[in-house]
């Protein structure tokens, strides 16, 4: 009997090992299950801003130091100098650069979900893995040269710089939020999946699903959508009347006219409405939070910043590892000056 049972044990083992170890890798899901239990640190800190107990935004700033042998975030200032160049125009609002490094923030940390094994914030869109010729990564090719000429100059990580660069971006920008910044992100090893973006031709039902799948409420899609007041349009709407027209009257502002401009009817005709905005701004579970922001600046920057935190985090699983390099960041210019 003993014999037979031990006979059976090496089977079973292999069966349990099959089990425990899948060929795939497994998901991280969402950031939340990753975030239990006693927490301290930069995980508690990511915690309380994704419960809202502590705000995304911080004014924290810093000038480079002498020494740079113990600070992680030393090549960040430089790094953030250089930026400045390219983010902001001689008018001091903030240029098509800025608004390719705010996007390529999102091509790449959004190309992701739960369900997900590798994509998410992993600089997998800056590196050569081919998704600069994806259609619907059209327009970012100009920002992604230029990105890796700065990632070459400075030798971070691809993960780290496209996420830096979208917050260094908000906030050249005239009024726009200071995101709490973290590196320390892992580089990825191939692509992210390639279904995972938004389509501005898809109805709310899919955006908000998508979105959901990605750890965030309507609530939040429209925060997040309120990027689209940095923005043009060049690709989806190639006629020579629309090429090149704004979402916003203001897009070298980073401010909540977008709001307001996206609810007019008619539509002022400086400006071009993509139909997954105009159809959010007057859809039943997301029309309200869309009017809330109109006129309320503040409350925008808050909620887009707990919002971006969260996406900035997408698949990235060494929270223990990452450090708090806000204080690299430029000031903010709160009253747009
Ligand atoms: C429902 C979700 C979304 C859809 C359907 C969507 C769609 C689009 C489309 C079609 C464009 C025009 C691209 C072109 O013609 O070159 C655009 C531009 C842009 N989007 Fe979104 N987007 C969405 C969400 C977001 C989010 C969450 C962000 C946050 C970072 C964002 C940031 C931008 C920026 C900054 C631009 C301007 C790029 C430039 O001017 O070069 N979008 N988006
Ligand atoms: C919204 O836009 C309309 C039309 O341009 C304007 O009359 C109104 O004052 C704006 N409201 C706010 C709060 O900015």
């Amino acid at each position: 009997m003993l014999r037979k049972l031990l006979s059976i044990f090496p089977l079973l083992t292999l069966a349990f090992l099959s089990l425990a170890a899948p060929l795939e890798p497994r998901a991280p899901g969402l950031i939340d299950d990753l975030l239990t239990g006693v927490l301290s640190g930069i995980p508690k800190l990511i915690k309380d801003i994704l419960d809202a107990t502590v705000s995304g935004r911080s004014d924290q700033i810093s000038s480079k130091p002498l020494s740079c042998t113990v600070d992680a975030c030393c090549i960040w200032y430089d790094i953030s100098a250089e930026l400045t160049m390219q983010f902001k125009d001689a008018d001091d609002q903030c240029n098509d650069n800025a608004r390719g490094a705010i996007r390529l923030g999102f091509h790449d940390a959004g190309a992701w979900d739960k369900y997900s094994p590798k994509g998410g914030a992993d600089g997998s869109f800056l590196m050569n893995f081919g998704e600069e010729k994806r259609p619907e990564n059209n327009g970012l090719q100009n920002i992604r040269t230029v990105l890796r000429g700065v990632q070459s100059r400075f030798n971070v990580g691809y993960a780290d710089l496209a996420q830096y660069a979208h917050n260094h971006a908000t906030v050249t920008c005239p009024r726009g939020p200071r995101i709490r910044t973290f590196v320390g992100r892992k580089d990825a090893t191939q692509a992210a999946p390639s279904d995972l973006l938004p389509d501005a031709n898809d109805p709310p039902e899919t955006l908000i699903e998508l979105f959901e799948d990605k750890g965030f409420t309507p609530d939040g899609l429209i925060a997040l959508i309120g990027a689209h007041t940095t923005s043009k349009q060049r690709n989806f709407d190639s006629s020579p009347a629309n090429v090149g027209k704004p979402l916003d009257t203001t897009p070298g502002i980073w401010d909540v006219e977008f709001y307001n401009n996206t609810l007019q009817n008619p539509p002022d005709s400086r400006i071009f409405v993509l139909p997954s905005d105009r159809k959010l701004a007057a859809y039943s579970q997301t029309q309200r939070e869309f009017k809330r922001y109109v006129g309320d600046q503040d409350d925008w920057n808050e909620d887009y910043a707990k919002a971006w935190i969260r996406m900035s985090l997408n698949g990235v699983t060494n929270l223990g590892e990452l450090s708090d390099c806000t204080k690299t960041l430029p000031a903010a210019r709160p009253d747009g000056i």
